[in-house]
This record gives structure tokens, sequence and C-alpha cells, in this order.
């Protein structure tokens, strides 16, 4: 690996950045305006004949950290490219490296540099010089981010630089999460800003974003940026088994049953240690087997692990056939992705649900909420029904950690809990004889686990 003085003194860079620098100054001059651009990487804001001076020393950590993340991605993804000297470096510092920028390059207030003059030239020219590893999209930030992750031209994202407005910077990780590979680096632009820190604090408060581990690398913070790791392992890695203590951990099931299915052994290990209450939110139908007996044995369950609960009276369990005009979900073993055929919003029994929901979250104000999964276990459309609505009822509750059901989602990264499998076993005599979960389910013991879904405030 080349260090920083190799990279920065290189005749490849230097060169590349004098052309560059060069064809910038050429658009300025040839709009008949003087030759200032943004603040970036190699100079400083708004200086004027920036292409005559020498690189900033004050950015001098921030490019430091740049190519140390360069060096260790293959996936980069900036926004507001500007005059494109930060993928330059970049490119310059790893050449397996690919980059995709996005700007606006409209100069949205009269005292912004000229930007849709020389973002267009800069990033022309960086388009010719790496024809195979650059590409640009003109676009505002998040719908750029929803462009790039809706089709990731150079496979996963790894390392992104977050240096255009500083108001949405939360909105825009949710815009390029689905396309994020399991870990990658952030880097928080102007860092100096007090909004750009306070996403920073709330990234890391979801288990979105933690600090980076001081391995052998260069200073990851400075006045002027800070750089963080995202992605999906990293909010799996945030949630252990010990940080379930003292805390209010809230279960909220569609059915009876799915409390002790998916998290019967997680409720015994944790009973003592935390304040469980686990609210279910479907009576059952009418003609099962079982029908007037299952709210009691979920009772009489809840009561020998220790945990309190509620069963909510409002909506009951009914066959698919209503809820198949909404969810499309073809997979029964839950693999397949599902899609919704129109909104939730419009099912009568939505709005009842979200605000049950809602006020439950307020009522007990948890730490902790576990549910269904996006993919409803093994295909389950109320499961999914109210994954999403809890979902919803999560974000506009403030809730930071929501864990779903490992089942049907074995792919994803999550908190595997082993447990007592006897007294797990012993514990499905509440729902015998008139249901046996132990024979319908082959999962029913195996290692429990627990999946970190993404929460982006607001
Ligand atoms: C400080 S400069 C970026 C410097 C560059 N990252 C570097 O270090 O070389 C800011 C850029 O962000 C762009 N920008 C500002 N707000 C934006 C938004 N909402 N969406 C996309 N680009 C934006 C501006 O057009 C400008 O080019």
């Amino acid at each position: 690996m080349q260090s920083y003085d190799d990279v920065i003194t290189s005749k490849g860079f230097l060169s590349d950045l004098k052309a560059l620098n060069k064809t910038i100054a050429q658009s300025l001059t040839k709009a008949g305006l003087p030759v200032i651009i943004n603040g970036n990487v190699c100079y400083s804001d708004k200086d004027e004949d920036f292409n005559k001076g020498t690189l900033s020393s004050l950015m001098e950590p921030k490019r430091k950290a740049l190519v140390a993340m360069a060096q260790r991605s293959r996936c980069f993804v900036e926004v507001g490219i500007a005059g494109g000297h930060a993928v330059l470096l970049a490119l310059h510092a790893n050449p397996d490296l690919k980059a995709i920028g996005i700007d606006l390059a409209v100069q949205a207030k009269p005292s912004w540099p000229r930007v849709d003059i020389f973002v267009p030239a800069a990033t022309e020219w960086l388009l010719k010089r790496f024809p195979d590893r650059f590409s640009f999209v003109k676009q505002d930030a998040i719908d750029g981010l929803r462009e790039v992750a809706s089709a990731p031209a150079f496979g996963p994202v790894d390392m992104i630089h977050l240096d255009g407005g500083k108001l949405n910077r939360m909105d825009e990780l949710a815009a390029i999460w689905p396309a994020l590979a399991e870990r990658g680096y952030l880097m928080q632009g102007d860092y100096k800003n007090g909004n750009v820190r306070a996403s920073t604090r709330a990234m890391i408060q979801c288990g979105l974003a933690r600090e980076v581990p001081e391995e052998d690398l260069p200073p990851m913070r400075h006045r002027t940026f800070k750089v963080v790791e995202i992605g999906p392992s990293v909010l799996a890695q945030s949630v252990r088994l010990q940080d379930f203590r003292g805390k209010r951990v809230l279960l909220c099931t569609a059915h009876q049953d799915d409390e002790l299915l998916f998290a019967g052994g997680l409720l015994s290990k944790i009973a003592r240690k935390a304040q469980v209450h686990v609210t279910c939110f479907f009576r059952p139908m009418k003609g099962r087997a079982d029908s007037d007996t299952r709210i009691a044995a979920m009772q009489r369950l809840c009561a020998e692990v220790g945990v309190s609960c509620t069963q909510y009276p409002f909506a009951v369990e009914a066959p698919y056939r209503r809820l198949r005009r909404y969810i499309a979900q073809d997979d029964t073993d839950g693999a397949a992705p599902v899609s919704l055929l129109r909104p939730l919003e419009s099912h009568g029994l939505y709005p009842t649900l979200l605000e049950t929901a809602i006020s439950t979250l307020r009522l007990y104000e948890p730490d902790i909420v576990i549910t269904h999964n996006p993919v409803g276990e093994y295909g389950h459309l109320e499961h999914i029904f109210l994954h999403r609505t809890m979902m919803e009822a999560a974000r506009r509750a403030n809730i930071t950690t929501l864990l779903t059901f490992g089942a049907g989602q074995e792919h994803r990264a999550g908190l595997s809990v082993t447990y007592d499998t006897r007294r797990k076993k012993r514990l499905f005599k509440h729902y015998r004889p008139q249901w046996d979960g132990l024979k319908m389910y082959d999962f029913a013991l195996d290692p429990e686990r627990f999946v970190r879904e993404p929460l982006f405030p607001t």
C-alpha cells in the first residue's frame, strides 16, 4: 500500500491535478468569471486562482483520511463532487477503486461559486480520464443517492463522502443504505456545522454508524470532517445480549404463539434482567381448534416466564384474501422479496393498528422493540402487515432500536441467542393439545436470531 506522501507527490496525481485545475480554470475564464471554486480537500473555500497556489494545509488531515479510506474500499460515492478533487485523490490512492460523483451543479445561492460552470467541466474531464472507473449523476443529493442505490453501477458501496448540503445527512444515508456493502466508511464533510454533528450523533445512536476502531489509520476526525463506519454489519453488531440488562423491552406479535415460536428462548433469558412486556395485536379467528384457548395459553405462558402481556381487541386474524390485494409475497418460505400492490394506508385496519402501535410505544417507552420481519418469517401476510405498521410507528415514536425475528432472514447478520431448549420445549404445553408448534415448525427449537432494522429519524 502506498503511503499518503507517495500518493500526493506521485507524478500521476500531480499531472492529473494540473490538468483538472486547468480545465476548471478555463471553463470559468471562458465564461468571463474569476477562477473561484468551493472549498475542497485540496484548496480553501473561494481561494481566487486556487490553481496557482499550493495544497491547503488545513485540509491535509482530511486528505490523509480520504487516502486511507480509499485504499480500503472498492466503490466510492461522493455527494458534492464540485471540482472533483476528492475523487481524483481517491482514484489515485487505489487503482482498484471506482467512484460515483453526485452534484446539483446549480448555483442555488448568489454567494456560491459558479458550480453550474465548473462542475460540468470537471466531471467531463474525469469521465474522459477514467472512463471505466468514474460516473457522474447530476442530481440533488437524495434523488442522486436513490438513483445510485436503485442500480449500483460499480457494486456495493463501501465509501461515502457527504459534502453537499448540511441539513439532510440522515436522509442522505437512508437513500444510499440499500446499496451499502456490509461494512463501509462514511466521511462527514463540514463537521464544524451543528446539523452535521447532530446527524452523526443520531446515526451512532440508531446503530447505523459507529466510531472507526483505532487500527493502523491516520486520525479519522478533525474539525473539518469525521469518519464513521456504517452498514448492515455495523447495525447487526450494535446489539448484544448484555445490552438487554435493565432495559424496557416490548415484544409486539401478530398472534398468540409467535412470542413462543420466535422469542420464547430470549424471553426466558431476559425476563429477570429486563422489564419485558408482550403485546399481541390480532385475536384468533373463529373455527380454529384453539380459537377459544389461545389467548389464555399466551397469558399462562407469559406468567410462567415472568413477563407481562396484553391482548389487543381491535383486530381479528383473518384469511389472506383481503391482504393479498395489498401485499405480494409469492414464496411461502419467506425468501422472496415482498412488494406492496397498493398503499397499506388504504387498508381498513391499518389506521387502527398504527394508532394502537404508536400509543403502545408512547405508553411503554421501550428501549428495545422486537417484532415480525419484512418477509413475515415464512411469508405470513399478517406478520408482514404488522412489521410494516411497527416500523412506521417506531419512526413516529422516535424509537431507535427495533429488532425483528430471524426466521426467513438467515442471510442477514443478527444477534443469535442460544437457550435452554428443554425449557422452551416445556412452554409449548400451554398451547397443547389444540396447537402443537413443535410438530408444525421445524425451526422452533433452533437458536433464535434477532436482526436490527435500520430506523432513520428525520
Ligand atoms: C464543498 S463543495 C464539495 C467539495 C468536494 N467534495 C471535494 O472535497 O473535492 C460542495 C458541493 O456540493 C454541491 N451541493 C450542495 N448542495 C447539494 C445538494 N443538495 N445536492 C447535491 N449537491 C449539492 C455544490 O454544488 C458543490 O459543488
